[in-house]
Order: structure tokens, then C-alpha cells, then sequence
């Protein structure tokens, strides 16, 4: 989907100072991968998958993705999927935006867009994962779930001894209903 596409929108925030200074959100293309693996590699806070991954995701998860766009150049991405166990509940894998674009609100927007777009398909849950010491994070999921008016709880779901090399414990966040789901 083009900026100038239906369905393509512009989320108002208070940084902006024109219509063209804000971001533009849409689902992304095959030909954005590069530049989500760039803002991923760029955060040096994000695990950095490999540069076929971002090309599969937006080939195959396009529908469950976002990016913002700003003059022309891609400057944040959401990558998600709808969990094969629960179509009830989304999931992000990663959320990042460029330096330049950071404290505008383009994050929130972003997660918004895409739990609003995948309502009507049934999907009214967002989980993602954070580690302990990612505050930024934390705050961003906090505000989306108090701007929706719902709820977000926290539990353990990957502990460091998980994973095969170093790396933190990732926690679950669940914004939305988290009763009668189970441990799935
Ligand atoms: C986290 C990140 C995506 C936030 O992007 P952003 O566009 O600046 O976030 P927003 O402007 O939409 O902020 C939304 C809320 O989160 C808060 N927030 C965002 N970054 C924050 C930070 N570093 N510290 C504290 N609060 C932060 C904002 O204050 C805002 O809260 P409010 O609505 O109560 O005012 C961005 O800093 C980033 O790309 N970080 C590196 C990658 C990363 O850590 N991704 C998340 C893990 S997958």
C-alpha cells in the first residue's frame, strides 16, 4: 500500500509542524525490507535478524505489519503475526523508529494502526515481549494500552538460559483481554 492508497493514513502528533511532516503509515512492501533491517541494525538495542527475514516478513506478513513513512524514506516499522493457536491475538516481534522520528508519537500510532486494521478480522489482543531493562519499551506498550482503555498485564516467557547464547530474559505483555487464554 502507497502513502497515496486507500487506507494509507497520516496520525496526527504533536511534533508536527505541516501535513508533510507527518508520518505516513501503511503495510509494507517487499521493497521496504531493506530499510527495516537498517532502523533495526541502527537501534543497537534490537536483535538484528537476518536480512532475508525482513524480505520474508514483508512478503508473507505484510498484512500484520506497518511502516511510517516521512519525506519519501521509511523511518519505522512494526513486524507482527496473528498466532496460529489464538487468530484472537497479534503479535509484534519488533518496533522501532529512526532517532530522528523518536518522541512524535510514530510508535503509538503505529500499534494503533494495526490493532485497529486487524479488528474486523477478530483480533482484539496484542502480546509482544520486552526485557526487563527496556524502559522505553515498557512505556511505549503502557501508553497504548491506556489510550485504548484497556488493560496490560506482565508474565515470564523466556528466561536467559532459553536461549543459546547471551542474551536477556524477554517478558510477556498482553494489552487486551489476558483471561481464559491459558499458557499456550
Ligand atoms: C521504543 C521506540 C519504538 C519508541 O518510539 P517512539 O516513536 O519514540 O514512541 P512514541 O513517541 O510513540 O511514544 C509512546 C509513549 O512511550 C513513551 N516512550 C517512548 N520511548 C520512551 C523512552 N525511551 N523512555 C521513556 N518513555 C518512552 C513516550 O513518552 C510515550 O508515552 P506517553 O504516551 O505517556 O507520552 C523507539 O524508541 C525505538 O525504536 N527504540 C529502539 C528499539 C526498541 O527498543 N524497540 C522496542 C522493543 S521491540
Amino acid at each position: 500500500m502507497r502513502p497515496d492508497q486507500p487506507g494509507a493514513v497520516r496520525p496526527e502528533h504533536p511534533g508536527a509542524t505541516s501535513p508533510n511532516d507527518t508520518p505516513t503509515l501503511r503495510r509494507p512492501a517487499v521493497s521496504d525490507a531493506a530499510r527495516l533491517w537498517e532502523i533495526a541494525r541502527d537501534t543497537d538495542v534490537l536483535d538484528l535478524n537476518s536480512s532475508y527475514s525482513y524480505l520474508l516478513w514483508c512478503r508473507d506478513f505484510a498484512e500484520t505489519s506497518v511502516v511510517a513513512e516521512h519525506d519519501g524514506r521509511v523511518g519505522g516499522f512494526v513486524t507482527g503475526f496473528v498466532r496460529p493457536t489464538d487468530p484472537t491475538t497479534v503479535f509484534v516481534w519488533q518496533v522501532a523508529v529512526d532517532d530522528a522520528l523518536r518522541g512524535r508519537g510514530v510508535a503509538s500510532a503505529m500499534l494503533n494502526f494495526l490493532l485497529d486494521h486487524l479488528a474486523h478480522q477478530g483480533v482484539s489482543t496484542l502480546e509482544t515481549t520486552i526485557s526487563p531493562d527496556n524502559t522505553g519499551s515498557q512505556a511505549l506498550f503502557a501508553s497504548v494500552a491506556r489510550s485504548r482503555y484497556t488493560s496490560i498485564s506482565t508474565r515470564k516467557l523466556f528466561d536467559s538460559n532459553d536461549f543459546p547464547d547471551q542474551h536477556e530474559p524477554e517478558e510477556l505483555y498482553v494489552i487486551g483481554d489476558d483471561s481464559n487464554r491459558g499458557e499456550q
